[in-house]
């Protein structure tokens, strides 16, 4: 079994770019699951499919038209959709809600679940997502939670926004933070938890680096 390691959080926790940056310290490639959901978005976005209709969205995967893959070029991950390299196009705000919308339909994560499954197989991996130490790897070399209380997380989703001049007041943020978090916990579909034998990361009062750091000091411990 290749090295596995699995980091969970709600939205906002920093995932994508600390599951980026400790990667890159292990030398292992980062499979950012969010991106393979917000292609599924993406598709539905451009192709005016009702992201509210389980069985529309559904019937995408049945009838293989929403194909989602990946590949990396210089160890980066681009996202491919239907061939087409759509890592510019996933990371608005109106896609992550159609991200989060089709990610509660069974078929569009089996799909997904299973691509992810096939890539962490063949290579030492670091996957990061919702469901990646309770569904995708139950049996991860490690197990991490990355979390950080909501204000904490808005603040920093905020300043994201401000630097691509985004005015969206911090209120507006919270609430979709919020909102995000009810919708990610409250699905029936794999909803976003701790698993049992991971172990959490609270980063509200860490800096990056101290976030890395903290990982990579529970990944050395496992090893
Ligand atoms: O991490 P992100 O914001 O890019 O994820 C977008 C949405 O995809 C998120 O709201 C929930 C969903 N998602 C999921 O259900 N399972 C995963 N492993 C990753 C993301």
């Amino acid at each position: 079994m290749p090295l596995t390691v699995a980091i969970d959080g709600p939205v906002g926790a920093g995932k994508s770019t600390i599951s980026d940056q400790v990667a890159r310290r292990l030398g292992i490639l980062h499979l950012d699951t969010g991106a393979m959901y917000r292609a599924v978005g993406l598709y539905c976005i451009e192709n005016n499919v009702d992201i509210q209709d389980a069985d529309a969205v559904s019937a995408l995967c049945t009838a293989q038209k929403a194909k989602v893959d990946v590949r990396y070029q210089d160890s980066a991950q681009r996202t491919l959709l239907n061939g087409r390299d759509v890592t510019p196009l996933i990371r608005s705000q109106e896609v992550g809600q159609a991200a989060s919308a089709v990610s509660r339909y069974p078929l569009v994560r089996k799909m997904l679940v299973q691509r992810q499954q096939e890539m962490a197989q063949s290579q030492p991996m670091l996957l990061d997502g919702r469901d990646i130490g309770t569904v995708v790897l139950p049996h991860a070399t490690v197990k991490i939670y990355l979390t950080a209380s909501a204000e904490a997380r808005a603040r920093r989703r905020m300043l994201q926004l401000r630097d691509k001049g985004d005015q969206t007041p911090f209120e507006q943020v919270l609430e979709e933070v919020n909102a995000r978090d009810w919708q990610d916990t409250h699905r029936e579909a794999d909803p976003l938890r701790q698993a049992e034998d991971a172990v959490l990361v609270d980063s509200s009062e860490l800096s990056f680096e101290e976030t890395v750091q903290a990982i990579l000091s529970i990944v050395e411990a496992k090893q």
